[in-house]
């Protein structure tokens, strides 16, 4: 039995990530897969009280945001992403392990290093089959996020730290190109969505042609 597909979704807040995750389920189900979507924080029961923690506690140390990103995804990894792979469904996950490079390695300055030593010890092995990284001028993304009267902790942060969480998504879709496409969403819906198709179907032709 051939495992699910990983998939996962990135970008800084205000990339317009949210708008394509739907479409991608959508477009594998019309290829005859089965599918979950996942959304990290959260995506659990008790990720879910995590991540109200995470977005909307005040005073928090950037240690204990690291953590606790982590927790809700230890959570969400035993409890779905696992079970959902190893049936062969596919896990389309709104965030993962890049967001916590991104956001706390690079936009809180933890590190990289420390951010991979949490990888290692959850589940080192578990990569996922292609990331989209969803990409726009700094400047529209900050105009989004400025216009929405409700925002998060982490919303609330300034342009330089969207600044270096977006130059260090770029730098991992840099050194790793076959796993992390990066999608322009700065144009026509149309467009990206065709540019979506392209790499999920290259994707599904080379699961079809894998060994079983
Ligand atoms: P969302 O708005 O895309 O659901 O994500 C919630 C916020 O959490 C968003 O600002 C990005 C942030 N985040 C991190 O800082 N580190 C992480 O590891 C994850 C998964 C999300």
């Amino acid at each position: 039995m051939k495992k699910g597909l990983f998939i996962s979704v990135e970008g800084i807040d205000g990339a317009g990530k949210s708008t394509h995750v739907n479409f991608i389920c959508e477009y594998l189900e019309s290829k005859g897969k089965t599918v979950v979507v996942t959304r990290e924080p959260g995506g659990t029961p008790l990720g879910e009280q995590i991540r109200n923690l995470l977005l909307h506690s005040t005073n928090m140390h950037h240690n204990t945001e690291l953590l606790l990103m982590f927790a809700s995804r230890q959570e969400l990894i035993e409890k779905i992403i696992f079970p959902n792979l190893k049936d062969g469904i596919c896990v389309v996950a709104d965030r993962f392990v890049d967001a916590s490079l991104a956001y706390q390695g690079a936009g809180r300055g933890l590190g990289m290093a420390k951010v991979k030593q949490l990888i290692n010890l959850l589940e080192p092995g578990l990569t996922t089959d292609l990331t989209f990284l969803f990409n726009v001028p700094l400047s529209i993304a900050v105009n989004r996020i400025a216009k929405n009267r409700n925002k998060d902790r982490i919303e609330e942060e300034n342009e330089d730290f969207f600044t270096k969480v977006q130059n260090a998504y770029l730098d991992i879709a840099k050194a790793q190109p076959d796993r992390m496409k990066v999608i322009n969403t700065n144009r026509l819906k149309s467009e990206t969505r065709n540019e979506i198709i392209q790499h999920l179907d290259y994707l599904l032709d080379k699961q079809n042609d894998a060994p079983l």
